[in-house]
């Protein structure tokens, strides 16, 4: 176990948390979505558009089996612990922390947001109902919860430390 990843719904603090976490234990941050657009040489509502959301869940799959072996943070995508594969995936080879947020403070960062295709076709009831749904899912993953309402940035992350 060599990794710390955030897992939790787009908007909850996944990257924010990340780096500042990464600068308290100082370990490297890495942000899966933006590794696999480096990957992919395209940004990410590109590769669902030209390729689907299938193909980009496994790009998902196998970044979680690939990536390097070191210590690190690694954000997560909003839906990556959706697949059974990558809760495995995830539990083997790091600890899982969600970074739990409630959905009015979420819907406030993620409602104008354009690089988010679940955004883009989704209504706020949609993201509401898949925020209920995948709660669950980031609970039995992870192997730490934080909940960050009224908590700051930095509260949040030094819990987390
Ligand atoms: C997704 C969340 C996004 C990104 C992709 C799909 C999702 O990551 O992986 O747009 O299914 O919730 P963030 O959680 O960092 O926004």
């Amino acid at each position: 176990m060599k990794k710390i990843y955030l897992i939790g719904y787009m908007g909850s603090g996944k990257s924010a948390i990340g780096k500042r976490l990464s600068y308290a234990l100082r370990l490297p941050y890495y942000d899966m979505d933006r590794e696999i657009e480096k990957q992919a040489g395209m940004k990410i509502p590109q590769i669902f558009e030209q390729y689907g959301e299938e193909y980009f869940r496994q790009m998902e799959t196998d970044f979680l089996r690939n990536f390097r072996d070191e210590w690190c943070i690694i954000s997560t995508g909003g839906g990556t612990p959706m697949r059974p594969e990558n809760r495995k995936l995830l539990r083997q080879t790091g600890l899982v922390l969600f970074l739990n947020a409630p959905f009015f403070e979420i819907w406030r960062r993620i409602r104008t947001d354009k690089n988010r295709p679940i955004v883009q076709r989704s209504t706020r009831e949609d993201l509401q109902k898949l925020y209920n749904e995948r709660k669950k899912v980031y609970k039995k993953t992870a192997h730490i919860t934080i909940n960050t309402k009224g908590r700051t940035l930095r509260q949040a992350t030094d819990y987390a430390a």
